[in-house]
């Protein structure tokens, strides 16, 4: 009888340590710029977890538009009002830095089958770096399934118009950068 009792104590806390813990991911990109492809992602994940950490790719071998700080400022800016959502930038293994952040799940999004091959090779790899991190891929609103940073930053560069293709003041940010290179 007083097995029992603890055996159930036991499988109580553990149940309430379960229901308690916070389900939390990592969604990681260069988002050089975050488009509202991204943020439609990152609302989706939400659904799903108590706290996203969007982790900006910091890569020496990459010359971005924008610097890491300011990508960083920019998506914090978007989500300033989501308390769920943490911005940090992460150089070197994503594996590494999901692990330092007691996480488990990686958010990637899936928009057409294109994307499928790269994601597939950088799952498998990160599965071999570490099998305790799993990949969960979420498919964005069919408007945004034509929509990439790159192309983003060719239409501003061409001075074609990104309404409802990236936040407002990302555009903003897109336009004036754009300048400052050609000047
Ligand atoms: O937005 P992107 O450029 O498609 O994001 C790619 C990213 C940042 C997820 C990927 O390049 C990455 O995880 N880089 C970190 C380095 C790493 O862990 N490489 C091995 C995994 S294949």
């Amino acid at each position: 009888m007083i097995f029992d009792n603890t055996i159930n104590t036991s499988t109580s806390i553990i149940s309430y340590a379960l229901c308690n813990m916070e389900r939390k991911s990592v969604y990681p990109g260069s988002f050089d710029p975050i488009t509202n492809g991204h943020v439609d992602i990152i609302e989706r994940g939400l659904k799903i977890f108590d706290r996203i950490i969007v982790a900006v790719l910091e890569n020496p071998k990459k010359q971005p538009l924008f610097s890491t700080k300011e990508r960083v400022r920019m998506i914090k800016d978007i989500f300033s009002d989501q308390k769920r959502i943490e911005v940090q930038s992460f150089d070197g293994l994503l594996v590494d830095f999901v692990r330092e952040n007691n996480a488990t799940i990686v958010i990637r999004g899936l928009r057409a089958i294109s994307d499928f091959e790269y994601e597939f090779q950088m799952t498998l790899m990160n599965r071999k770096l570490n099998p305790d991190i799993e990949t969960l891929f979420m498919m964005p609103n069919i408007s945004y399934s034509f929509l990439s940073s790159n192309l983003v930053k060719e239409v501003s560069m061409l001075g074609g118009c990104l309404t409802d293709l990236v936040p407002a003041d990302v555009e903003k940010k897109l336009k004036k950068s754009i300048q400052r290179t050609h000047l």
